[in-house]
C-alpha cells in the first residue's frame, strides 16, 4: 500500500499472543486487556531501550471494546477496562514516541465475540479510529464471508485513506481464504495493505514456529516479496528454549517478517532478551533489499536458507530440526551456490566475524538442536557494507 507507511515491516508488541482475551481484571488485574497492560507495555518499549531497536507500536488485539456500540453506532472501549478511552491512551504513546495500534474484525462479530465492522460501518469506524489518533488498525475477518471480504477490505483501505490520517493497514483476509492461490490476489492486497495475515495463528510452541515456517518457505513463490508477508507474533519462549526463541527470530527475520512480539515486557531478563532482540537492528535483513527467499540444502535434518541482500551481500540460516545434539554441519559457500571470491562472514548471534572464507573454503558450523545458526556474508570487496537506518529508508 502506498500511503508512505510501513516501508520497512514493522515492529513493536501486540497483546495476543501471551494475553488472549484475558478481561478477569478483577482477579487478574496486571494482565487483563485493560489500559494498564497497554501503558505498562509502553513503558517498557520506551524505558528498556526496546524502542531504540525499532519496537515502536503498542498494538491492542482483540477484547477492547464494549460489547455494545454507543446510541450513534460508533465503536466505544470497554469503560471498567479503559476507563480513559483511547484517544488519551494514544496520547499516552505519542508522548513517548510510540505509536498505537488497534483491532478490528471485518464481520458482524470479532472473533472474541465483540462488535465487528460489517461493510456499512466501515467508514465510521475509521473515522473513529482517526479521531482517536490512532496508527494502525489490524482488520481481522470472523464472521464475514468471501463476498464481504473482497468488497471490505478495499473498502477500509479507502476510508482509513479518507481520514487523512496517516494509519498502517494490516489485512488478515488472505488467512481467512487459504493463503493460497487463486482464492488470494496478492497482487491486489500490495495495493490496499501494508501488511497481511497469510495463515493460521501462532502459539507458544516450537510445533507452531516449525508449522508457520513451513508453510512459508513452502509457499514463497506465491508470496509477494518485498511487501510483508506476516507469519504472525513473535513469541520468545522461556529462556529454557532460548534456542528455540533464537530460531524464530532469526527465521522470522530472513523471512523479511513483521517483528511484533507477544510476550510480557514487564518480566523478561532484560541482558538475555535485549540481546534475542537487537541482533536484527543492527545487520537486519529487512532494513536491505527485499527479494525472494532460497532454501538451499537440506541434508541431515539441517536446513540452510539464503536471503540475498544488498551490495552482494546474503543472509544464510542453518536450521536444526534435529533432537539429539549439537550438530557439525560441514558445506562450503560454493556448494551453497555462492559464485567464485572471497568472503567474510558475521556470525549474528556470536558477533564473530570469519574472513577470508574463499568460495570452496570447507567450512563447519555446529547447531544445537532445534537451534540455528544465523550468518550475514559479504564480499571481501565490500569496503563498507550497511543497509540504512529505518528513518532513512525510502
Ligand atoms: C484471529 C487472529 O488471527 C488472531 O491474531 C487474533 O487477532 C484473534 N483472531 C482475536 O480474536
Amino acid at each position: 500500500l502506498d500511503n508512505g507507511l510501513m516501508r520497512t515491516p514493522p515492529m513493536g508488541w501486540m497483546s495476543w499472543e501471551r494475553f488472549h482475551c484475558n478481561i478477569d481484571c478483577e482477579n487478574d488485574p496486571k494482565n487483563c486487556i485493560s489500559e494498564n497492560l497497554f501503558r505498562g507495555m509502553a513503558d517498557r518499549l520506551a524505558e528498556d531501550g526496546w524502542k531504540e531497536m525499532g519496537y515502536d507500536h503498542v498494538m491492542i488485539d482483540d477484547c477492547w471494546s464494549s460489547m455494545l456500540r454507543d446510541k450513534d453506532g460508533r465503536l466505544q472501549p470497554d469503560p471498567q477496562r479503559f476507563p480513559g478511552g483511547i484517544a488519551k491512551l494514544a496520547r499516552y504513546l505519542h508522548n513517548r514516541g510510540l505509536k498505537l495500534g488497534i483491532y478490528g474484525d471485518l464481520g458482524t462479530h470479532t472473533c472474541g465475540g465483540y462488535p465487528g465492522t460489517t461493510l456499512d460501518k466501515i467508514e465510521t469506524d475509521a473515522q473513529m479510529f482517526a479521531s482517536w489518533g490512532v496508527d494502525f488498525l489490524k482488520l481481522d475477518g470472523c464472521y464475514s464471508n468471501e463476498e464481504e471480504q473482497q468488497k471490505g477490505y478495499p473498502l477500509m483501505s479507502k476510508a482509513l485513506n479518507a481520514t487523512g490520517r496517516p494509519i498502517g493497514y494490516s489485512c488478515s483476509w488472505p488467512a481467512y481464504r487459504g493463503g493460497l492461490l487463486p482464492s488470494v490476489n496478492y497482487t491486489l492486497l500490495g495495493e490496499i495493505c501494508n501488511l497481511w495475515r497469510n495463515y493460521d495463528d501462532i502459539q507458544d510452541s516450537w510445533d507452531s514456529v516449525q508449522e508457520i515456517t513451513d508453510w512459508f518457505f513452502d509457499n514463497q513463490e506465491i508470496l509477494q516479496p518485498g511487501r510483508w508477508n506476516d507469519p504472525d507474533m513473535v513469541c520468545p519462549l522461556s529462556p529454557v528454549y532460548m534456542d528455540q526463541s533464537r530460531s524464530q527470530m532469526a527465521l522470522w527475520a530472513i523471512m523479511a517478517a513483521p517483528l511484533i512480539m507477544s510476550n510480557n515486557l514487564r518480566t523478561l531478563t532484560l541482558s538475555l532478551d535485549h540481546g534475542l532482540y537487537t541482533k536484527f537492528t543492527v545487520y537486519s535483513p529487512f532494513l536491505c533489499l527485499y527479494v525472494t527467499l532460497f532454501f538451499l540444502q537440506k541434508r541431515s535434518h539441517i536446513e540452510v536458507y539464503w536471503r540475498p541482500l544488498s551490495q552482494s551481500a546474503s543472509a544464510l540460516v542453518f536450521l536444526s530440526r534435529r533432537q539429539d545434539m549439537p550438530y557439525h554441519y560441514h558445506t562450503s559457500l560454493a556448494k551453497l551456490n555462492y559464485t567464485a571470491g572471497s568472503y567474510k562472514a558475521y556470525d549474528v548471534f556470536t558477533g564473530k566475524t570469519l574472513s577470508g572464507l574463499s568460495a570452496t573454503t570447507e567450512f563447519t558450523v555446529s547447531i544445537d538442536p532445534s537451534g540455528v545458526v544465523m550468518w550475514y556474508s559479504f564480499p571481501l570487496s565490500t569496503t563498507e557494507w550497511q543497509c540504512r537506518q529505518r528513518s532513512t529508508t525510502t
